[in-house]
């Protein structure tokens, strides 16, 4: 697949996806949405691709959605952009595979929304984060105001999009927003450690497990509750449970489906 906006490299089983148009500091169009998406759906089907790093490429991780392009948009278009994103994010969440953000440089608006939408997030030392969109007269559009609440609370969620005050690293990593914090150089090393650590894992475990922690969200806690024992003993059906119990009493390391 050629790529325009986003660069592709391959670590084992780990995918680093860089966001690449660093002069628009990595701004989010409909172009690069797409490629993203086009990208996502051919990592998802590679059995060998275990986990997803998303990073950019010079002083941002996404600065947002594209202004230029949104300035000239209608209401009717306006809609369609946002349930683009939307949709793509989504579509991250519903991946089997663990999607890490890998936060280098600001993370705003969309890119924000963007980075709420992985599952784990590591940041360097010297990025913004925050929800702006109040400071161009608009909301959040790429479901931040679905997402930020649940995970940070309502509280602070309405202090990031209110105030559109952009949070440091390590005010970020006090609201449980940030998981990881490293100095620049060590960001992306230390994330593909990380990346390694759940490669090596069993994907279908982090799959169910992505896909039970998302449906509590949703259902109420008794139904949450018998969801959770279903998935539980779906899982009793999989190699990997198998696998995984017989390793640890046979006191070795497992070795997971899909694992050379
Ligand atoms: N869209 C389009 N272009 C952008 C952009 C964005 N979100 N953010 C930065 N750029 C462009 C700038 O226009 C500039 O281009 P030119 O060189 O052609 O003028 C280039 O990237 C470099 O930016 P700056 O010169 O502004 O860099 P800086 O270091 O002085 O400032 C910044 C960095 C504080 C991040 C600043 O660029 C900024 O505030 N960007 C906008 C951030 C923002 O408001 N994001 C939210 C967008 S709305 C949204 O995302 C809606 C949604 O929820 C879907």
């Amino acid at each position: 697949m050629k790529l325009k906006n986003l660069k592709l490299e391959i670590n084992q089983h780990v995918a680093v996806i860089t966001f690449n148009r660093p002069d628009q500091l990595n701004a989010l169009n409909l172009e690069t949405l797409a490629e993203l998406k086009q990208l996502l759906e051919k990592i998802e089907k590679d059995a060998v691709l275990r986990c997803i790093v998303l990073t950019g490429a010079g002083k941002a991780f996404v600065a947002g959605a594209d202004i230029k392009a949104m300035s000239e948009m209608n209401p009717k278009q306006a809609k369609a952009f946002a349930e683009t994103g939307q949709a793509l994010f989504s579509y991250m969440e519903q991946m089997p595979q663990p999607i890490i953000a890998c936060i280098n440089g600001f993370a705003l608006g969309g890119g924000c929304e963007l980075a709420c939408a992985c599952d784990l997030r590591t940041a360097s030392t010297k990025i913004k984060i925050g929800e702006p969109e109040v400071n161009l007269g608009i909301v959040p559009g790429f479901a931040g105001s679905v997402r930020l609440p649940r995970l940070i609370g309502l509280s602070q969620a309405k202090k990031m999009i209110l105030t559109g005050e952009p949070l440091s690293a390590l005010e970020a990593e006090e609201i449980g927003l940030i998981h990881w914090i490293y100095k620049p150089e060590e960001l992306l090393p230390n994330t593909l450690k990380i990346a390694e650590r759940l490669a090596a894992k069993s994907l279908t475990a982090l799959a169910t497990i992505k896909h039970q922690l998302r449906k509590s969200l949703e259902l109420e806690f008794t139904e949450a509750e018998k969801f959770e024992a279903e998935t539980f003993s779906k899982c009793f059906t999989t190699p990997d449970q198998k696998e995984g119990m017989n390793a640890f009493l046979e006191k070795r390391k497992p070795k997971f489906e899909g694992l050379d």
